[in-house]
């Protein structure tokens, strides 16, 4: 996982709770980074989630909440800082719809190393969609979050759920289905 991602998770905890909340999650984890992510290195995205359950015995918030809440706060720092994604797109379907054959594609050309899922979405009709999310990593509740925080930067109300689904191969996947609300 990128350092980028490591650098907005530091920041939203010392943002979110203190400067020492940082430093004890790192003594707990222990991990030999100790918080000096590069913003072009890539780390283990196990190391990420050891921050979380850290952060999670601390605050007794839950993993899946603090992950979500992430999520959100991942696709506010995008917005500023991949501002070229956004700009163009009015529409929150177009956008999800996006991510996986034009954003994905172009962070892959950016970092070369980046761990990134594979998004399916289909239309269900003109107010619903469904979007797959396919990835080794079960980050759903991450995506959860993007996708809310796409929602918010789209100021469109939405209503989502999730549903754990099975690939033939016994594989798992997220299904999301999204629906835009008036
Ligand atoms: C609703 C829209 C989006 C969703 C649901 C989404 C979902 C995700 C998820 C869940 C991951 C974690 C990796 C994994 O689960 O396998 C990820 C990684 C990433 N995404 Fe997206 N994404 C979205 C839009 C964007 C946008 C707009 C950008 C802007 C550049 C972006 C850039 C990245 C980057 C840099 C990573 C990290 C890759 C790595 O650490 O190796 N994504 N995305």
């Amino acid at each position: 996982m990128l350092g980028i991602v490591f650098s907005e998770f530091v920041d939203m905890v010392e943002a979110s709770f203190s400067a020492d909340m940082v430093d004890d999650i790192l003594d707990d984890t222990g991990f030999e980074t100790d918080g000096a992510y590069s913003t072009v290195g890539a780390y283990d995205h196990q190391e990420l989630v050891g921050l979380v359950v850290a952060l999670s015995k601390r605050t007794g918030i839950s993993i899946d909440d603090l992950v979500q809440t992430f999520g959100q706060h991942l696709m506010v720092r995008f917005a500023e800082r991949y501002r070229f994604f956004f700009e163009g797109v009015t529409d929150f379907f177009d956008f999800l719809k996006s991510v996986d054959n034009q954003i994905h594609v172009e962070v892959r050309k950016l970092y070369p190393v980046a761990e990134l899922p594979r998004f399916v979405v289909r239309d269900i009709n003109p107010t619903t969609v469904v979007m797959e999310y396919h990835s080794s990593r079960s980050f759903e509740n991450l995506a959860r979050g993007l996708i809310e925080g796409a929602a918010d930067y789209f100021n469109q109300p939405v209503s989502i759920s999730m549903e754990t689904k099975k690939e033939a191969t016994d594989q798992k996947f997220t299904e999301f289905t999204i629906t835009t609300l008036p």
